[in-house]
């Protein structure tokens, strides 16, 4: 059995991850999103998932969290996502990206390439932290930025998630 922490797990990225890791009954997934852009139907449905309202950025929110399980992993995805977001509120994004500081490994989504993922894969690089990358459709070209990483690619989901998983 293992215990797993997923933050923003309301959103997109948070809660495709926990389908995926509730399917093994035996996994405990507990999710943890204070909902500012997330949303309840994007949590799954699911007796081995639970929801946490709660601000990670918030240190008297999270630790009691951290306190009353014993989490075997962390996945963070808890941030302000979008441009337009991002513009209006720059103080909020230089606070969720302090979580990268805080990472052992980090589970890139890289398809589509967006900017907020190349800021964070770039950020994560200088960090010199070890970049597990998911993808079905970028070639060679569109990962070259990432090669003197300490990174590894992989277009199997499963397969990322583990490789993700078996680095800590
Ligand atoms: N969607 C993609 O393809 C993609 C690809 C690569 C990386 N990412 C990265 O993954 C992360 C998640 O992306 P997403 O597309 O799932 O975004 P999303 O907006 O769908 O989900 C983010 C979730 O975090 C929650 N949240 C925000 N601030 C929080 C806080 N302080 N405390 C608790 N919860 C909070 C929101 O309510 C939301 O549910 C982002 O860092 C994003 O840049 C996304």
């Amino acid at each position: 059995m293992k215990t797993y922490l997923i933050t923003g797990g309301a959103g997109n990225v948070g809660g495709t991850l926990a389908l995926h890791l509730a399917k093994d009954k035996s996994n405990i997934i507990i999710i943890v999103d204070n909902l500012s852009t997330g949303s309840l139907h994007k949590v799954p449905k699911l007796n081995n998932v639970h929801f946490i309202k709660s601000d990670v950025n918030l240190y008297n929110d999270i630790a009691p969290i951290f306190a009353r399980y014993n989490f075997d992993y962390v996945f963070h995805y808890a941030a302000l996502v979008g441009v337009k977001r991002t513009l209006e509120n720059p103080m909020r994004v230089l606070n969720d990206i302090e979580g990268i500081k805080n990472s052992d490994v980090i589970f890139a989504v890289l398809d589509n390439l967006d900017s907020g993922t190349l800021v964070e894969s770039g950020l994560s690089m200088a960090y010199d932290k070890k970049i597990i990358g998911y993808h079905r459709t970028c070639d060679e070209n569109h990962l070259l930025m990432l090669k003197p990483g300490n990174f590894t690619t992989n277009s199997n989901l499963t397969t990322a998630l583990y490789q993700t998983i078996w680095s800590l």
